[in-house]
């Protein structure tokens, strides 16, 4: 199959390609990112979307049993017999008319994508079956990413149940939530506490992967994003095939923009989709790269011939001042986003737009979402929060359909759950108040009673 896939060079000038076997993931002439290609015209494909249905018929097998996997015509690079799969992609698109009504928008219009369904707890096993699949080709052993938790969640889930690689972890000291700390533990991955914060480690990572041979399987790595775009995917099928006319997604390294935006680009090529729907970013304010430089000062695609310039002189302002991304949204803690550019051509070719939310603002918005009966850590909230903006901003009407992509469960990070809800004002001011949280407006808070019947029978009826 190595000539009808293959790894491509994002950049315009350039478009070397790369053997699909090569796990550099840096184009050799350039340095740009690279892509995983396909050559469509050879490639079976089918006539419509609705093709993909039919898989479901077919769920003993479980290529496609896999929420990802069943939509492999789409990134053929993998003989079948050669995937992984441990039945991820089982996820849940839900109508959400609640949260709809705390961001301005039209009962039925808002949907919110909820990837914490999947093994792992999160959006990263779309892209880590796809990648471990690929690593498997090239006979790699041992597997390493740098991460904010879900990565590694994901990377140690996938080691552990297949016992087909070791992992090995790179995290920044006192920078991951516990619920994904213990993941990695649980699962028995090797686990390397950095004395630095997530920037430093992807720093760290990709060298010592050079250095030791190690698969590397951060974002960086186009594998990963071929398995992300399936989340969109199942977004058309749930929506039976129509294009809503928003996607909200996080931003943290800017895999997942990159991804979808390929997963529509490709769609509307191949004649599948006839249009893309608009993307939205929503960075946290406390690691708001993406944000400044696409928002602030103008940074664009433009067509692959994008200001390196700019670019390269923030980054350098960004290291000469020293300053560090810093948001309770720990997942999307970071400064340095690998994937910026293929973040801006997901924009252009999509009409997207980027916006920031406080800890304040992504707080609040993750309690209305569980209040509406999914649970998010924070940075997926981050979209809730955003979506608030745009749809005050006139930017998002509010007879528009929009999809908000829950990246991770609740259960990721208890502590910041906890603390918005407490009833003890230490407990709040530990985690939150000094971090600039203020107050928790849509907290619920535990109700203290003594242990005596009447008081207990009092307490309910006042409440409930
Ligand atoms: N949401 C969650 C829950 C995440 O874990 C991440 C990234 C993002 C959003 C941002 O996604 O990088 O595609 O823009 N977490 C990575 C990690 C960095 O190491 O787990 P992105």
């Amino acid at each position: 199959m190595a000539d009808l896939a293959f790894q491509q060079c994002i950049n315009p000038e350039c478009r070397a390609t790369v053997d699909l076997a090569d796990t550099a993931f840096r184009c050799p002439a350039c340095g740009s990112l690279l892509d995983v290609a396909y050559d469509w015209n050879r490639l079976p494909l089918p006539k419509t979307l609705a093709h993909f249905e039919k898989k479901w018929s077919n769920r003993a097998d479980p290529l496609d049993f896999s929420g990802v996997w069943r939509f492999r015509d789409l990134f053929p690079f993998a003989p079948d017999d050669t995937v992984l799969t441990i039945g991820e992609g089982q996820t849940l698109c839900q109508r959400a008319d609640a949260v709809a009504a705390y961001v301005g928008l039209a009962p039925g219009k808002l949907f919110l994508q909820y990837e914490g369904m999947n093994p792992s707890g999160s959006f990263k096993d779309n892209g880590m079956t796809a990648a471990f699949t690929h690593a498997r080709m090239t006979a790699a052993t041992r597997a390493a990413c740098a991460s904010t938790g879900n990565t590694s969640a994901s990377l140690a889930i996938y080691c552990a149940a297949t016992q087909l690689m070791r992992a090995v972890i790179f995290i920044g000291s006192g920078k991951i939530s516990y619920g994904k700390l213990s993941q990695a533990l649980e699962h028995g991955a090797l686990t390397v506490q950095i004395a630095g914060d997530f920037d430093d480690a992807l720093r760290q990572v990709q060298d010592v992967s050079r250095r030791l041979g190690i698969y590397l399987v951060n974002s960086i790595n186009p594998f990963r994003l071929e398995g992300q775009k399936t989340i969109m995917y199942r977004i058309l099928e749930a929506l039976r095939w129509r294009v809503p006319d928003w996607i909200v997604v996080p931003g943290g390294n800017l895999g997942n923009v990159s991804s979808f935006g390929k997963a529509f680009i490709e769609l509307q090529e191949l004649g599948l989709i006839e249009r893309p729907p608009r993307l939205a970013v929503v960075n946290a304010a406390g690691a708001d790269t993406f944000y400044q430089l696409y928002e602030r000062h103008g940074l664009r695609w433009n067509g692959g011939r994008f200001d390196k310039l700019k670019l390269d002189a923030y980054m350098q302002a960004m290291d000469a001042a020293n300053r560090r991304a810093d948001t309770l949204a720990s997942a999307i803690e970071i400064n340095r986003p690998v994937n910026l550019p293929k973040a801006l051509r997901a924009l252009e070719r999509c009409g997207g737009v980027v916006r920031e939310a406080t800890d304040q603002e992504i707080l609040d918005a993750k309690a209305k979402i569980g209040a509406g009966g999914l649970g998010s850590e924070p940075a997926s909230a981050a979209t809730v929060a955003g979506l608030l903006k745009l749809v005050k901003e006139g930017i998002v009407s509010k007879d528009e359909t929009v999809v908000c992509v829950l990246t991770g469960h609740v259960l990721k990070d208890p502590d910041a759950t906890v603390a918005y809800h407490t009833a003890d004002p230490a407990t709040f001011e530990a985690k939150l108040g000094k971090r600039g949280v203020k107050r928790a407006s849509f907290a619920n808070r535990a109700v203290q009673v003594p242990n005596d019947l009447a008081e207990i029978v009092k307490a309910i009826e006042l409440y409930a």
